[in-house]
């Protein structure tokens, strides 16, 4: 299986394999430099489309593997999520729960009035009451006559949608499978106990940052924010009067989170924008003004927080991943504000990862393995047809579900 993270800032692909004594076993992952993204949104196409072309294609080289289709993460600003809630009677005259009754009361609650540009991307089952009792994951084959469902569902712009799916049809990747970011990000550096108590993941890319409340083992509500480290790359280049690249390099090699971080001794060359100059500056000018941005950016993560759950709520406390979490000092930083306890999240639940995979910036990418993985059908591998039945299992599920 294939996962797939389209950034702004890069293209993510892992592939994976899964063992039943072993787990999920990664055999590969290539990450390009993306472009025709802006903001989590594709707005070049054919941008788009050759930079996921570069990623797979380097993927294919690593591994050996030719790659038909990925389970991909989707993020953007248009994005948002909505509780809902619906009731049904359970028709059966002995009380038995069918199929039906549970397509009818998901279908009922995912009756809600949209504007005209925005879709349904998914819709997760937080849980069933039956007859008042609460918690149930799956109701056929129980008994009630009261059938409930509380739902959240998530929705996007029409056209964000079907942008990445035209970019994917573009290099005939088949990628009929998408799913939130969040919800990927959720598999690989949550665990399960935070997702049950309650936690807050904010994924911090480079042109925007999710955050997600999950409670009760799933997610609850969601919102985008249009910022990133490219923000603070973009002010280094400013005030350093040098150009981007240089900017980034800087900022992942020597930068920090807060002036206090930073050492006297530390001294960083920066060239100017034309590149035929050096210039000596300080690691705490650097910090400075890093700082501010980082300030800025916790702010507005804070309060749009506060809009999504209340904090006390939060048990889990927040889970910082994403590119961003990378800059040395933020996870301290963003505690000291946010007065709950704040980690580092690295895709951890695939075991056995070797160190530059187990980093924060590919929490998606391999989160989508895990995704992938638990929603597909066992697959009986028979030996004959070795690793192939598995592959024609994963793309009729795929198939399947996103139909
Ligand atoms: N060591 C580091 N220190 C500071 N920042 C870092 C470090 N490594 C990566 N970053 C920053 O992380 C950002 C990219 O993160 P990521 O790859 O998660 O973004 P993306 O998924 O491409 O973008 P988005 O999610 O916004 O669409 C860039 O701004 C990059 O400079
Ligand atoms: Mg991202």
């Amino acid at each position: 299986m294939v996962g797939l993270d389209v950034g702004t800032s890069s293209i993510k692909a892992v592939l994976g394999e899964i063992n039943h004594i072993n787990g999920i076993n990664v055999l590969g992952l290539a990450q390009v430099p993306s472009s025709g993204l802006r903001k989590g949104n594709i707005v070049d196409i054919e941008s788009t489309a050759r930079s996921i072309d570069a990623c797979l294609n380097e993927l294919e080289r690593l591994t050996g593997v030719e790659i038909m289709s990925a389970l991909t993460g989707f993020s953007g600003i248009s994005i948002s999520a909505v509780s809902n809630h619906a009731v049904v009677a359970v028709g059966n005259p002995n009380y038995e729960i069918t199929r039906e009754d549970k397509e009818r009361v998901l279908h009922s609650a995912q009756n809600i009035a949209l504007p005209p540009d925005k879709t349904i991307v998914q819709v997760i089952e937080r849980q069933y009451i039956i007859d008042g009792y609460d918690g149930v994951t799956d109701p056929v084959g129980m008994v009630g006559s009261r059938l409930e469902v509380e739902i959240v569902v998530i929705i996007a712009a029409t056209a964000a949608i079907q942008n990445l799916q035209r970019s994917a049809q573009r290099i005939n990747l088949h990628c009929d499978k998408i799913a939130y970011n969040q919800l990927l990000v959720a598999e690989s550096v949550l665990t399960s106990s935070e997702k049950e108590m309650g936690v807050a993941i904010v994924d911090m890319g480079g042109g925007t940052t999710e955050i997600s409340v999950f409670s009760q083992g799933s997610i609850l509500s969601t919102s985008v924010l249009p910022i990133g480290g490219d923000y603070i790359s973009k002010d280094l280049a400013i005030v350093l009067r040098t150009s981007i690249e240089d900017a980034v390099r800087i900022k992942e090699d020597c930068g920090v989170a807060a002036p206090e971080m930073a050492r006297d001794d530390v001294i960083i060359n920066a060239r100017n924008i034309q590149g035929n100059d050096v210039r000596q500056v300080s690691q705490q000018l650097v910090a400075d003004i890093i700082s501010a941005r980082v300030i800025e950016m916790v702010e507005m993560i804070y309060t749009e927080l506060q809009q999504l759950t209340y904090l006390d709520k939060l048990a889990g406390g927040l889970v910082l991943t994403g590119g961003g979490a990378q800059l040395a000092g933020i996870v301290e930083v963003m505690e000291g504000y946010m007065d709950i306890p704040v980690r580092l999240g690295l895709p951890e639940n695939i075991k056995g990862l070797v160190g530059d995979i187990n980093i924060p910036r590919n929490s998606v990418a391999l989160g989508a393995l895990i995704y992938g993985f638990k929603h597909m059908e066992p697959a009986i591998v028979d030996t004959r047809a070795g690793v192939s039945s598995v592959f024609h299992k994963v793309n009729y599920w795929l198939k399947d579900l996103f139909s």
